[in-house]
C-alpha cells in the first residue's frame, strides 16, 4: 500500500492531509475527529492580535484567567494556551499553534508562551492589507520580514508564515522570508472581501468558502517555489478533493491544507480523500510521497514558461472550459 508519510516544518507526518485553521479545529472534539479521520497534522485557530491587545488592556486584572474552556475566536489568550496544552495531551498527531496579525507587538510575547503550552509548530499569519498610498511595496514587506525576524529571535519552534498572494514579486519575498526565519511558507491566505449591500447602504462582511477552482493560483506558486529555497511548501485554498491533493503534491507541495472542504463536508471527508490519493499512487506506480513530490514542478515539467506568461495568447484563444 502506497506510504503517505511526508515532512512538514521538521515535523513527521503520517499523511500530507492536513486541517488548516477554522472553527472545526477550535474544539477538542473537532480535532479528535479530524485525527481520527486521518489528518496528518492540525492547525489551530489563530490568536488574533487584537485578543493580544485587549488582554494587555486588561492587565492589573488577571491576565491569565481563563474565558471559559472553549478557546473560539476571541476567547482569549489564556483560552488559546490551554487548547494548545489540552490538544497536545490528546492528539498524537502534530499541533500548529497560529497568530494572526499585522505588527510584531505582542507576538513574542505569545510565541513563547505558545512554545511552553507544548506545540510543535507556529503559522503566522500576517493579515495585512495596506490602503495607504503612502505606503510602497517595499515598506510592506520590510514589515513582514520584521515581524518574522522578532517571532523568530523569541522562539525555537519551526515557524510558516502564511502569506497572501498579493505581492509583486513572490519569489525574492520568499527567499528573504527564508533567511529571515521561516522554515515554511503557507501558500495562500484566503482574503475575506467585503461585499456592499445596495439596500441597505452598507458594507457587509462576506465569508464564502472556497471551491477547486480556486487552486489554481496556489498551484502555480508552489509549482514555482519548490525548490527554490530551502522552505517547507503547504498548499492552502481550493483543495477539496483527492485530485486537488495530488496536483499540489505533483506541483511541490509538502501538504494539502483544507477548511472549505472539511467545514462542508466534516471531518470523514478526509477518509475518502485518502483512499483515492492512495489509489491514485498505486495506479501511477508511486510508493512514496517524496517519489511523486514535484514531479510537475517548474523545475521538473519541460515547458518551465507554461507556468509563467508564454502561454498567455494560447490560453486567451481556447474556448473557455465549461463546468457544471
Ligand atoms: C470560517 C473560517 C475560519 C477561518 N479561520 C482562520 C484562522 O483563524 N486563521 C487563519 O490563518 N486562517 C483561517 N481561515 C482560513 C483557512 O485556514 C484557509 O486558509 C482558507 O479557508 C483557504 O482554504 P480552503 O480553500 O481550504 O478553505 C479560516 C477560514 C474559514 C472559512
Amino acid at each position: 500500500m502506497a506510504d503517505l508519510r511526508t515532512r512538514y516544518l521538521g515535523l513527521e507526518l503520517q499523511s500530507p492531509l492536513v486541517a488548516s485553521a477554522s472553527p472545526l479545529t477550535g474544539s477538542l472534539d473537532g480535532l479528535r475527529k479530524l485525527e481520527a479521520a486521518g489528518a496528518g497534522a492540525v492547525v489551530l485557530p489563530s490568536l488574533f492580535e487584537e485578543e493580544l491587545a485587549a488582554d494587555q488592556d486588561q492587565a492589573g486584572s488577571d491576565p491569565d484567567v481563563g474565558r471559559g474552556d472553549q478557546a473560539g475566536y476571541g476567547a482569549g489568550p489564556a483560552a488559546y494556551h490551554s487548547l494548545v496544552e489540552q490538544a497536545k495531551q490528546t492528539l498524537s498527531i502534530p499541533v500548529i499553534a497560529s497568530l494572526n496579525g499585522t505588527s510584531r507587538s505582542g507576538w513574542v510575547r505569545h510565541a513563547a508562551r505558545l512554545e511552553q503550552a507544548g506545540a510543535d509548530a507556529l503559522e503566522l499569519n500576517i493579515y495585512y492589507v495596506s490602503s495607504r498610498p503612502g505606503l510602497s511595496g517595499n515598506d510592506v514587506e520590510w514589515h513582514y520580514l520584521d515581524v518574522v525576524r522578532a517571532v523568530r529571535r523569541a522562539t525555537s519552534l519551526p515557524l510558516a508564515v502564511k502569506l497572501s498572494p498579493y505581492f509583486s514579486a513572490l519569489a525574492n519575498l520568499a527567499g528573504q522570508l527564508v533567511e529571515a526565519g521561516a522554515n515554511g511558507l503557507v501558500l495562500f491566505n484566503r482574503f475575506y472581501q467585503p461585499d456592499l449591500d445596495i439596500e441597505a447602504m452598507e458594507v457587509l462582511p462576506a465569508l464564502e468558502l472556497s471551491s477547486s477552482v480556486e487552486l489554481r493560483l496556489p498551484l502555480r506558486w508552489i509549482a514555482i517555489l519548490h525548490r527554490r529555497h530551502r522552505v517547507s511548501l503547504a498548499a492552502s485554498t481550493g483543495v477539496h478533493t483527492a485530485t486537488d491533493v495530488v496536483k499540489v503534491l505533483l506541483a511541490g507541495a509538502d501538504v494539502a491544507m483544507m477548511t472549505s472542504a472539511l467545514l462542508r463536508h466534516g471531518p470523514d471527508h478526509l477518509r475518502p480523500l485518502e483512499i483515492q490519493v492512495r489509489d491514485w499512487m498505486d495506479r501511477h506506480h508511486y510508493e512514496t510521497i517524496d517519489q511523486l513530490r514535484g514531479r510537475l514542478s517548474q523545475r521538473s515539467v519541460p515547458d518551465p514558461a507554461a507556468f509563467e506568461r508564454a502561454n498567455y495568447i494560447r490560453t486567451i484563444a481556447s474556448r473557455p472550459v465549461r463546468r457544471g
